[in-house]
């Protein structure tokens, strides 16, 4: 068994982008993969296609189908706000176990699985839980998702520290280009504050060549099984 919990420094970091171009490339190399994006805020269905559950079920290459969504994703909520207070505005909370449970489940499958959390490393699911303690109660590896832009570094260093003192192991970083032409720089930088990680750099667009290479960079000599199973 083999899962990843895919979590970023805040939202529109590049999870998503990050969960499906690895599936992808997975695939691809014959891997047994699938993707789930538990919680998912800002949804419409007329615009399934576009969401996270869309995007992970077409780099899964399967259909983005109501059942199929729903089976990836089963806490769907309208608003584009945090989880919590988008559930809120249904009249609805989550329940914490109950999520970290599906996850559990879902994990359980002997291929190699990527969760996709939800916003960045601290943002709340309900009244007393964020995804700190969500990964913390899963206990799988994280990749982290981080940027270049300008504000990253501390955002990364901040996620970072919070995830150790939680006793959420970060597997892997990956620096995802924001396209300011720092990425080198601040991969640089996070190795010499972040010595026991494996940092990578995903350039913009990137494509399947790229996640080859960030496979192999992040993943490869990792006696945890990583993505490779
Ligand atoms: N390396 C990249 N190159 C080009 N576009 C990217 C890259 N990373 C992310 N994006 C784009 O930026 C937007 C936000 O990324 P996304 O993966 O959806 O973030 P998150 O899942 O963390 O909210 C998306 O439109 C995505 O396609
Ligand atoms: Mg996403």
């Amino acid at each position: 068994m083999s899962a990843y919990f895919v979590t970023a420094t805040g939202t529109d970091i590049g999870k998503t982008f990050v969960a499906s171009g690895l599936l992808r490339y997975l695939r691809g190399q014959r891997k047994v993969v699938a993707g789930i994006k538990p919680v998912i805020s800002g949804f419409d269905i007329a615009k399934a296609r576009a969401s996270d559950a869309g995007e992970l079920l077409d780099a899964m290459g399967e259909a983005v189908t109501s059942e199929a969504v729903e089976q990836i994703s089963p806490w769907r909520f309208a608003a584009p706000l945090s989880p919590d207070m988008a559930a809120a505005h249904e009249g609805k909370a989550i329940d914490f176990e109950a999520l970290v449970a599906f996850c559990r489940d879902a994990a359980a499958w002997p291929g190699t699985l990527l969760i996709e959390g939800v916003g960045g490393v601290m943002v709340p699911l309900d009244a007393q839980h964020t995804v700190l303690d969500w990964m913390a109660a899963l206990s799988l590896p994280a990749i982290l998702v981080t940027g270049s832009y300008l504000g990253t570094l501390s955002h990364t260093l901040t996620a970072a520290s919070a995830m150790a003192q939680a006793g959420a192991k970060i597997a892997a970083l990956v620096v995802n280009d924001s396209g300011n032409g720092a990425a080198s720089d601040t991969a640089a930088t996070l190795r010499r504050f972040l010595t026991e990680t494996p940092i990578a750099i995903l350039p913009r667009m990137a494509g399947s060549a790229d996640f080859a290479v960030l496979v192999t960079e992040l993943f490869q000599g990792d006696d945890g099984k990583p993505i490779k199973n």
